[in-house]
């Protein structure tokens, strides 16, 4: 467990008071101690003379010698013990025990030799002598006084020591330690309780401080630390708070730039892929999951090569990681055919989880398939109008070489050139046209037009044609159908085209008949309803493979059998730009048993015509 700051200084405050009383009574106590005995000594001292006067007699010029003098000494010691309220010892020269105030008298020559008595040599030496200790004979704290006793100018002969029991002195004493034990209990106690507010106040500030900064740790940089005071402290906090600001000030600004981000790289059509420097996926974009059926939360972090399986964006990612240089290249994704072009530049990012390499993937499918067609188209184009060059080309060669010289052949040669030229016109006025609805340039009318008006003459201008070849070419519109919104002469023009290629693609004596009939309107549909036309035949067909692909330009089922019947592969690209334009859908199905079924789709006129539209 680690102390708080406040304990630590509060602690530390308080072992010093409490270091600080305890010496401070010990020299009171040990003073008052050394007082007290120098008082005692002193009239003791005083007592000893008097004791030293009266036993003179006794002693100098010689110590007692018969057990008469001994007892009558021994006597006096007692009497004076009395009087003196001390003990009193008289010790021979050499340590003889002479008299005891203390020991019953035939006890006293018994007695050990004093000669070792500190005092005792103390006082022969230097003629006072004095010392505390226990006591052996009462087991006493005594305090002993010891004077030498002599004769003027002769050797000492005993020595008379007085000795007190120091008890008074030690329950004195006592009495002090208790009042000083109280005065210092009540000091440690003031001292415990100012030291605790003192720190209080000192540290109260800090732990606040502590707390804030732990919470601007975790993230909570809307508070500030405030402190009243100017000191280290209040600077502490200062700086705290302005590094709370500038943190938060770096933190929007960073998650502003990191959403921006986000929310381009979300926008973008092309899609984005972030590696660091070992190829792991550090970040990726909608557009880029799209594109590869990844779900983000499963491609991050993973290395590339396990998000998109590709051998040649495998090579060139490789590359762009080693080199470090801008590549491009362009990918075919194998299910779905689309082809996707890859700009990879170099990032500065060295290590891992830093950007290394930037992949933007640009959808180019589109743009692939439109090239194609314009080569195609433009091959198709040249290769249609070369047919019947060469063929008028070589009839001219053979006018020219001798064949106008034949009247018969010079016209039959003619007339197949005249055919010819009419066949280089037609296909030049279906380009013409079809570029035209193309590009925008022919501006629709709209106005209504009634889909049986429509259908009548177009069986009008076509049914000689039929009648040629034995069809039986009927028509059921109902009369009460709504009408169209739209170009009455292009609409006309869909029409007889359909019927047209019905003609031609129906063997003799066949049957070709146009329906037509409203369907309601379906949710996310025309307002109200579609008009569906129908032209079928009972001629060769489309295989089904051919069906969606007769739209397209100059594609032919049967190429032989259309420039045959002097087709130019245009006229159902034109259809089905017209009926689009229109807001509506073609399409060919089987007929049952045998022959096709051409279904338009055109969405009713809306009953309350929006302004703008004339
Ligand atoms: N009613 C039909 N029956 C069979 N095949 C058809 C029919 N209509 C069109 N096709 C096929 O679709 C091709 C394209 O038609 P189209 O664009 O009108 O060109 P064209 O009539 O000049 O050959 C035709 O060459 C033909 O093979
Ligand atoms: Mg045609």
């Amino acid at each position: 467990m680690t102390l708080s700051i406040r304990w630590k200084v509060a602690l530390g405050m308080l072992l010093g008071v409490t270091l600080g009383l305890a010496v401070a009574g010990w020299v009171l106590i040990r003073s008052f101690e050394r007082l007290e005995i120098a008082r005692i000594t002193e009239t003791l001292d005083a007592r000893s003379r008097l004791v030293s006067f009266s036993l003179e007699p006794l002693l100098a010029p010689s110590l007692p010698s018969t057990p008469e003098q001994t007892k009558a000494l021994q006597a006096r010691v007692l009497d004076l013990s009395r009087h003196a309220q001390a003990r009193i010892t008289v010790i021979g020269r050499d340590g003889r025990v002479l008299a005891e105030s203390t020991a019953p008298g035939e006890t006293v020559p018994l007695l050990e030799s004093h000669a070792t008595r500190p005092e005792v040599t103390q006082a022969l030496e230097t003629g006072r002598g004095t010392d505390i200790r226990l006591s052996k004979t009462t087991g006493q704290r005594m305090l002993y006084l010891a004077l030498p006793l002599s004769e003027t100018g002769s050797p000492p002969t005993a020595v008379v020591r007085l000795a007190v029991p120091l008890t008074e002195l030690e329950t004195r004493l006592g009495d002090v330690q208790r009042d000083l034990f109280l005065a210092f209990g009540l000091a440690f106690l003031i001292s415990a309780l100012v030291s605790a507010l003192l720190t209080k106040g000192l540290t109260q500030p800090l732990t606040d401080m502590a707390a804030m900064a732990r919470r601007f740790a975790e993230g909570a940089l809307d508070q500030r630390i405030r402190t009243a005071t100017r000191d280290e402290v209040g600077v502490l906090a200062d700086t705290l708070n302005q590094m709370a600001d500038q943190l938060d000030a770096k933190i929007r600004e960073v998650s502003d730039e990191r959403a921006q981000l986000l929310a381009i790289l979300t926008s973008m059509v092309e899609g984005v892929m972030v590696l660091d420097v070992k190829g792991r996926v550090l970040l990726l974009n909608p557009a880029l999951e799209r594109m590869f059926a990844l779900r983000d939360a499963e491609a991050r972090s993973r290395p590339y090569w396990e998000v998109v399986r590709h051998h040649e964006l495998n090579e060139l990612v490789t590359r762009v990681l080693e080199t470090r240089q801008q590549l491009g290249g362009e990918i075919t994704l194998a299910p779905s055919g689309r082809t996707l072009r890859i700009e990879a530049s170099p990032a500065g990012g060295q290590r891992e989880n830093e950007a290394c390499a930037v992949l933007v993937f640009h959808d180019v499918t589109a743009l692939r398939r439109l090239e194609k067609v314009r080569k195609d188209f433009v091959a198709n184009v040249s290769h249609e109008l070369r047919t019947p060059l060469t063929s008028i080309k070589g009839y001219v060669e053979a006018l020219l070489d001798g064949a106008k010289d034949h009247p018969t052949d010079a016209v039959r040669f003619l007339e197949i050139i005249l055919k010819q030229a009419d066949r280089l016109n037609l296909i030049l006025d279906d380009l013409l046209q079809l570029s035209q609805i193309e590009s925008g340039e022919v501006l629709f009318k709209r106005e209504p037009v009634r889909l049986r008006d429509l259908v009548d003459r177009t069986l009008a201008s076509l049914k000689p044609l039929a009648d040629k070849k034995g069809h039986s070419l009927t028509a059921a519109v109902p009369a009460e159908l709504p009408p169209l919104m739209g170009d009455e002469d292009r609409l006309a023009q869909v029409l007889s085209n359909l019927v047209d290629n019905a003609v031609k693609y129906t063997p003799e004596r066949g049957t070709i008949t146009i329906s037509a009939r409203h369907l309601p309107p379906t949710p996310g549909g025309p307002a109200d309803g579609t008009l569906e036309l129908i032209v079928a035949d009972t001629g060769v067909g489309i295989p089904e493979p051919d069906r969606p692909r007769v739209f397209e330009r100059f594609y032919r089922a049967d190429k032989a059998r259309s420039r045959e019947l002097g087709g130019t592969g245009l006229g159902l690209a034109i259809v089905k730009h017209i009926v689009e334009s229109h807001g509506g859908r073609v399409w060919v199905e089987g007929n049952q048993p045998v022959g096709s079924r051409f279904i338009v789709r055109l969405p009713v006129a809306q009953k309350t015509i929006p302004s703008g539209l004339s």
